[in-house]
């Protein structure tokens, strides 16, 4: 059985691929710092598999206590999301951005070379196309060109892990370029929370619907889409996970870095997710409309065949269901 180092193992999407790895027969080491979750994850993932698992509160940066990670544990692969993500905040605070992600990363591939670990399951995200591509985006455009250090964090360590591979040639990197993933687990014990008022799209439409927040502010109906506003690639969290199962056996048959995009492929409207809300919770939407927000682009989708080809994965929930779960979840957060 292969052990799993899953960093950022509590958070959004690293919580339910740790679900996921334990119901496909994997073993996992999780290690969080919490800035962005809690020890309620870590219950939860143990709560919907009824496995149990070594879990380190321990942040990448601090190399003595990451090492211990690797001194107690054998391990086989890591699935890396551990990483500050907010794009706004990013901006402001470049230097806790580029520490984070990039040292983070360094210490882990630093780890992995001493304890020769040689597998790898990397969290990018679309926003390494930048604005320059056009859609559908694929895994062999130009990427860079983003508008924010967080977006430039993943630009950077993609490059980080292709010169890894070309320098050591038994390392084996999967890069996954994340679309927009929304939804939670079909339980409602896991899911998207963040810590104050949310950034991102569903979210702030969830809490709106349960009364949390008033009105949500539509950022734009200018832009050149069917409706005017921004178009996005939804991939629902559990398909996402999934993604990771199929990226992590596919390395053992692999040399190198290999790039996939995980998205359906399929792009929505900020009003198509708002209506397809309001029909999963039965509940009224408020919105307004408001200028666009600056960086944003008016248009994200994958193509998602590479993944199909390769990976033989394809997402498999539609926009409705992740709405569905995403109620379902801000429900269970509720009481
Ligand atoms: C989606 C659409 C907004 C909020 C970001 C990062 C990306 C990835 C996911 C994460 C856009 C519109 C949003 C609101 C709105 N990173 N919107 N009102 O910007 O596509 O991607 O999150 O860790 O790297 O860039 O996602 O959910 O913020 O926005 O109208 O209150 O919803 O303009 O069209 P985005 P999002």
């Amino acid at each position: 059985m292969q052990t799993i180092l899953v960093t950022g193992g509590a958070g959004f999407i690293g919580s339910h691929t740790c679900v996921e790895l334990l119901e496909n027969g994997f073993s996992i080491v999780v290690m969080d710092n919490f800035a962005n979750s809690s020890m309620d994850a870590v219950k939860a993932i143990s709560t919907i598999t009824g496995k149990q698992f070594p879990f380190y509160q321990c942040d990448m940066l601090d190399k003595d206590a990451f090492e211990k990670v690797f001194t107690e544990n054998k391990i086989d692969a890591v699935i890396h999301f551990a990483a500050l993500k907010a794009v706004g905040e990013s901006v402001q605070k470049p230097l806790e951005y580029y520490t984070n992600n990039l040292t983070g990363t360094l210490n882990l591939l630093q780890l992995m070379h001493k304890y020769s670990v040689k597998k790898l399951v990397f969290s990018s995200s679309a926003t390494v196309y930048g604005s320059k591509n056009t859609v559908p985006f694929k895994e062999d455009m130009p990427i860079g060109g983003t508008t924010n250090p967080y977006g430039t964090t993943k630009v950077m360590t993609e490059q980080i892990l292709q010169d890894i591979c070309v320098a050591d040639k038994e390392m084996k990197v999967a890069l996954l370029r994340y679309f927009n993933p929304i939804g939670a687990h079909p339980s409602g014990l896991i899911g998207e929370n963040p810590n104050g008022i949310p950034n991102n799209l569903m979210p702030y439409i969830a809490q709106v619907a349960a009364g949390v927040l008033p009105c949500l502010s539509v950022y734009g109906d200018d832009y050149d889409t069917p409706d005017g506003t921004g178009v996005r690639d939804y991939i629902h969290v559990c398909d996402l996970a999934r993604g990771h199962i199929c990226a992590l056996k596919k390395l053992d048959s692999v040399s190198g870095c290999e790039i996939y995009n995980l998205g359906t492929g399929h792009g929505s409207s900020v009003l198509e997710v708002v209506h397809a809300f309001e029909r999963a919770s039965g509940k009224k939407v408020n919105y307004q409309i408001a200028p666009r927000r600056a960086g944003d682009i008016a248009t994200c989708y994958a193509d998602a065949s590479k993944a199909k080809r390769e990976l033989d994965w394809e997402a498999k929930y539609t926009l409705d269901d992740m709405c569905r779960d995403s109620w379902n979840f801000i429900q269970h957060v509720k009481k």
